[in-house]
């Protein structure tokens, strides 16, 4: 049991095939305590079987978009536990007109939306946390392999992942001072729902089949495993880092 009462709050749930539930579940396993959060009420419905089957201690609404609810989640938590030992940022978002096409074409307001909800709301929510959580708690976030290539149609959430993986070393700089570490697993592609979203995906899941080392593609139980090094005491000396779980395809050359 690696994580035995550790309060662990899980933002990005929204059903049994997105990566954060994967990662809760391995917390679950080593001892966990959980708590969920949702970005509109419609998923609510959908979070409550998963909370209720992982033993969920609450659920708290959260549109990482909003400061008010940011402040009102924080605050519920507050109520509830007290402090914190581990946060989970499992959120991307970008418009479905952004993930297609030509990267040149991205909008103002696209590249703001993709921007805000996927790379600000990390800062955003580690701000609002900071005084929970624990010295020696954990902070970690998803961020993918189009962050440091291009990749097509990724575009626009290739922007935000380079920003989201460079807020982890800021942040970690300003985490570290009360021993707060923060690290980013770059994970495979695997078939979400965010996933859906990104034109051309399939191609992406055969490529890494025929030419990363294990010859295989990634499962959310890879990366809940990774998670659950990082969450832990194991990884004590790591933070403002970026571990690949993506069956070694990022070290392949020609
Ligand atoms: N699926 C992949 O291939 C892959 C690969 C590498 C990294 N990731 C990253 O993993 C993370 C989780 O994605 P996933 O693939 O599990 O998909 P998912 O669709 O299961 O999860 C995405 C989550 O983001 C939440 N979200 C979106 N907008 C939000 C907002 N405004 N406020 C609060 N929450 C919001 C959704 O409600 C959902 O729970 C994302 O950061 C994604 O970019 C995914």
């Amino acid at each position: 049991m690696l994580l035995k009462g550790k309060k662990a709050l899980i933002f990005g749930v929204i059903n049994d095939r997105s990566i954060a539930y994967g990662i809760a579940k391995q917390f679950k396993e080593h001892g966990a305590r959980l708590a969920f959060s949702y970005a509109v009420d419609p998923i609510k419905r959908r979070l409550e079987p998963i909370s209720e089957e992982l033993d969920g201690e609450f659920m708290f609404k959260c549109d990482v978009t909003s400061d008010e609810e940011i402040a009102a989640g924080a605050a519920m938590v507050k109520e509830e536990w007290g402090d914190v030992d581990i946060l989970v940022h499992s959120i991307a978002y970008a418009n479905r007109e952004d993930l297609k096409g030509r990267f040149i074409d991205t909008s103002r307001k696209g590249y703001g939306v993709a921007l805000d909800v996927s790379s600000y709301s990390l800062i955003a929510l580690c701000r609002a946390y900071e005084q929970m959580l624990n010295p020696g708690s954990s902070v970690l976030t998803l961020s993918y392999y189009g962050a440091g290539k291009v990749v097509a149609n990724y575009n626009a959430m290739g922007v935000a992942k380079a920003a989201l993986e460079a807020c982890v070393r800021y942040l970690s700089v300003d985490l570290g001072q009360r021993q707060i570490r923060i690290n980013s697993i770059n994970a495979g592609p695997v078939k979400t729902m965010a996933a859906k979203g990104i034109s051309g995906f399939s191609t992406i899941l055969s490529k890494i089949e025929e030419k990363a080392p294990l010859h295989r593609n990634i499962t959310i139980d890879d990366v809940g495993k990774c998670a659950l090094y990082l969450a832990s005491d194991l990884s004590s000396g790591t933070t403002g880092d970026i571990i690949f779980v993506d069956s070694g395809y990022n070290i392949m050359g020609v």
